[in-house]
């Protein structure tokens, strides 16, 4: 596949979540809308969540033998994951790191993320075109 979408703790959620922050959509309306985004773009995507973290890292690592690209919203995740910075690193293709909210303007915990050192580059604060911005950005570079 073209891109692997990952997407940590507690996005299953999506919708019943703090819709304020984070909006009233569903995961599985997100899924869709990305996938209606990729196909637009002639690019194949895969789709996963988990709220444990060696999951998540056991889907980087498979994504190296399956995936040019990955885009990941590794949530809570983000701010503490050695384990998830050292399996991006292991990943050569482009990789973004993505929120629905704009974490720099949250919580001071929130302002550091464990994996923005290991990625292609960061997008947050556009809700679900977060996504979208995301298979964008990774369109380009696949095409470039
Ligand atoms: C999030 C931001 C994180 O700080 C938070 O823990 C999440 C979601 C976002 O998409 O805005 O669970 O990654």
């Amino acid at each position: 596949m073209d891109i692997m979408i990952i997407n940590g703790p507690n996005l299953n959620m999506l919708g019943q979540r703090q819709p304020e922050i984070y909006g009233h959509e569903t995961l599985g309306d997100i899924e869709a809308k990305c996938r209606a985004e990729a196909e637009a773009l002639g690019l194949t995507i895969g789709w996963f969540q988990s709220n444990h973290e060696g999951e998540l890292v056991t889907a980087i690592q498979e994504a190296r033998e399956t995936a040019r690209a990955i885009a990941i919203n590794a949530a809570a995740y983000t701010h503490t994951s050695i384990a998830l910075y050292d399996a991006l690193s292991m990943f050569e293709g482009p990789k973004v790191e993505l929120h629905l909210s704009h974490v720099h303007a949250r919580e001071s915990f929130r302002h550091h993320s464990m994996i923005s050192g290991v990625v292609t580059g960061v997008i947050a604060g556009f809700g679900s075109s977060s996504y979208k911005l995301a298979i964008h950005a990774l369109s380009d570079i696949l095409k470039s």
